[in-house]
């Protein structure tokens, strides 16, 4: 069955419906019920098509759970719903932090800060629409502004104390891509003590073909370092030095930079007097996934701060520094060319990027950030492109939406034959199929 433009549009929003309340969206129906801190984002750029003033109420309930040091945790917890592991009993992070809320309950750790793109693009989209979705979201913009300034100032203050332009992660679920082949080696690095408290997936009860997901080897891992940050009361200055995971992020530090720039136009927009901060936090953090290029692999490597050395991964985090810029015009011509021949891979069922490269010894064809291509990440990378006025992001966006005809909204698919996999009514990929069809941007 191939749907139509519209058939998908009308799907995608009835799904956005389905999975959300008045106030907040589930990340996925089932496997993921509770506000997870990038999908919000995405999310809210998929609602503003349907209703600005939606777009705006789910980052305000994402918001809600914001720390007092100007984090955004990772997942705001619905306290309606259980089906999650681990939830909120086992981050104990009020127990565990003064800087964490009562309430709403919240994870201890952060993910990519796609926030300020998302709300830029939302008063693009509102403008767009003009009349009342203009009023809303102008209104609401000097509201989210302060929250949004917290959330980068803490960034850099604590994730690069040492201004190098690069953001340290503490858990490989800080980087999104939780199980993807850019953190094996620190992994290995991670030795879960005697004292991990029992625990029982509820991830595979849903997903329930295996393969699909992190191993229990990980998961074990995974729930270690939860103990490890909670043990040192999610403190930022105590992770950063005792935490087994640490690694630099050349995808999240490529987000931030682009969510500066995004951040300081809003800042003129409002006369707001931080915009040079922003710029120069948006140069430095360019420059710093500049730096991480290695021209043997042609792509930019994370590093694993307790050796010093790049990973040698072969992902689409590597593309990071098209997402900022910052590279010289020769290096960025080679960039795109090198995803253009990752597009361009017969093997593939649609040409959207895989996560891993099918060259890579590391690639599994269905396992969810070691090979599957992504939605919302196709969606991402062509709007991050075409933000930047690089011409790939056409392609990219209609190969992207020929790949969600098949009517399943996936979290991820099979690259190599277009098997949709993972959770189905996957609330992101709803929002990706909605910017990428009716998101004006584009042309
Ligand atoms: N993606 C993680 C999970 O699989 C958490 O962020 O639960």
């Amino acid at each position: 069955m191939t749907f139509t433009d519209a058939e998908v549009v009308a799907h995608a929003a009835y799904v956005l419906a389905g999975n959300g309340d008045e106030l907040s969206t589930r990340a996925a129906p089932n496997l993921y019920p509770h506000q997870w801190s990038w999908d919000a984002a995405f999310v809210a750029v998929g609602l503003a098509h349907l209703d600005v003033r939606r777009a705006c109420i789910e980052l305000d309930s994402l918001f809600a759970g914001q720390w007092s040091t100007g984090m955004i945790p990772h997942i705001v917890f619905d306290p309606d719903e259980s089906g999650y592991f681990p939830g909120p009993e086992r981050w104990a992070s009020a127990a565990s932090s003064p800087a964490a809320p009562r309430s709403p309950q919240t994870s201890g750790i952060c993910q990519p800060p796609v926030h300020a793109l998302a709300v830029e693009r939302i008063l693009s989209i509102a403008r767009a629409k003009g009349g009342a979705a203009r009023t809303a979201a102008e209104e609401w913009l000097p509201r989210i502004y302060p929250r949004l300034l917290a959330w980068h100032r803490y960034l850099a203050r604590e994730r690069d104390p040492h201004g190098r332009g690069l953001l340290t992660i503490y858990h490989g679920w800080e980087s999104g891509m939780d199980n993807s082949p850019r953190w094996d080696s620190v992994y290995r690095g991670v030795v879960v003590g005697d004292d991990l408290p029992p625990y029982e997936r509820r991830d595979t009860a849903i997903v329930t073909d295996a393969s699909q997901r992190p191993t229990n080897v990980e998961y074990n891992r995974y729930l270690w370092l939860v103990e490890e940050l909670k043990r040192v009361g999610y403190a930022d200055a105590a992770a950063r030095t005792t935490v087994s995971f640490r690694a630099s992020d050349v995808f999240m530090s490529a987000v931030f930079a682009a969510a500066n720039e995004s951040l300081a136009r809003l800042a003129d927009s409002l006369g707001a007097p931080e915009a040079a901060e922003l710029r120069s936090l948006a140069r430095l953090f360019r420059s710093g996934v500049a730096s991480r290029v290695d021209p043997s692999v042609g792509l930019a490597l994370d590093v694993d701060e307790r050796t010093g050395d790049g990973i040698r991964a072969a992902t689409i985090a590597g593309f990071a520094p098209l997402i900022c810029g910052g590279l010289d015009p020769l290096a960025e011509r080679r960039m795109l060319d090198l995803l253009a021949s990752w597009l361009a891979d017969a093997r593939l069922a649609h040409a959207v990027l895989p996560t891993t490269s099918p060259d890579s010894p590391d690639f599994r064809a269905r396992t969810y950030w070691r090979g599957p291509s992504w939605p919302v990440m196709n969606w991402f990378f062509a709007w991050a492109l075409q933000l930047r006025g690089l011409d790939l992001a056409e392609p990219m966006r209609s190969a992207s939406v020929d790949q969600l005809r098949d009517g399943s909204l996936a979290e991820y698919y099979e690259p190599l034959t277009g098997e949709p996999l993972g959770s189905f009514h996957q609330s992101w990929t709803a929002a990706a199929a909605l910017d990428l069809i009716l998101g004006r941007d584009w042309r």
